[in-house]
């Protein structure tokens, strides 16, 4: 598989005041498109600051990050803004909905400005929302809050689907829905999915495993026979 995402060497120090915090001490990774990843570590490892500069959120102090063999930090502001738009989707914990936005317009409005988007409709058709396209998001259950966003993320149509942690807030039944959804579009769809999490156990899900700590890839694990969520062993 063609190699999609490639860094080298980052590193993050974020200037808080008096000290500087280290967040990235030299990650080197190599993903290829297509790719299920689930990002592991304990908290203040560096992985939001990691999935932040592979989202184009954020830029690294040092190091490369390349997109399709392209150094990101070769793009002038007007290319990086059509790469966060395109090439990207987001999903976090707490949803980041619209809230004075209904279901279908929170999809509508991020589809709108991909210039290769997906019918909002059939997006979330396929996601098990259709009949709850005008509620707004406080009329939602949390799992359906975090289709809704699923569905604005898919609807971009991405290259690469980056989580932070997006069953945190689910109970387990629902999280285990979510990460169905997830992976179902990783197989189906052949998006590149990265998932950072704090529960071991998604880790079996996922085509390769990669451990963060202390702003370094502390271990990195391949599986061979990646399982749904109904068969984790939670
Ligand atoms: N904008 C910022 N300014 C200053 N320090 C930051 C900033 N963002 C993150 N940090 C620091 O960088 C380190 C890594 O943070 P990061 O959010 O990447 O951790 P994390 O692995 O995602 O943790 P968690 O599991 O708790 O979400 C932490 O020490 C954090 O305090
Ligand atoms: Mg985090």
């Amino acid at each position: 598989m063609q190699t999609l995402i490639l860094t080298k060497n980052l590193h993050k120090v974020f200037d808080a005041g008096e000290v500087a915090v280290q967040a990235l001490k030299g990650v080197d990774l190599n993903i290829p498109e297509g790719q299920f990843v689930v990002i592991l570590g304990p908290s203040g490892s560096g992985k939001s600051t990691l999935l932040n500069i592979l989202g184009g959120m954020d830029t690294p102090t040092e190091g490369e990050f390349l997109y399709r063999g392209t150094p990101l930090q070769n793009l002038n502001k007007h290319e990086l803004t059509r790469f966060r738009r395109k090439a990207v989707g987001f999903i976090f914990q707490f949803y980041n909905l619209m809230p004075n936005l209904t279901t279908y317009e929170n999809v509508a409005l991020a589809a709108e400005i991909s210039d290769n988007p997906l019918d909002p409709h059939k997006v979330l058709g396929e996601i098990g929302l259709t009949d709850r396209e005008d509620h707004f998001p406080a009329q939602l259950s949390g799992g359906q809050q975090q289709r809704v966003a699923i569905a604005r993320a898919i609807a971009k149509n991405p290259d690469i689907l980056l989580c932070d942690e997006p069953t945190g807030a689910l109970d387990y039944e629902t999280g285990k829905q979510v990460l169905n959804y997830l992976q179902k579009i990783n197989r189906q769809m052949g998006k590149t999915l990265i998932i950072i999490t704090h529960n071991a156990s998604i880790g079996s899900m996922a085509d390769r495993v990669i451990y963060i700590r202390d702003g370094r890839v502390s271990r990195t694990v391949f599986n061979e026979h990646p399982v749904t969520a109904d068969e984790v062993n939670w």
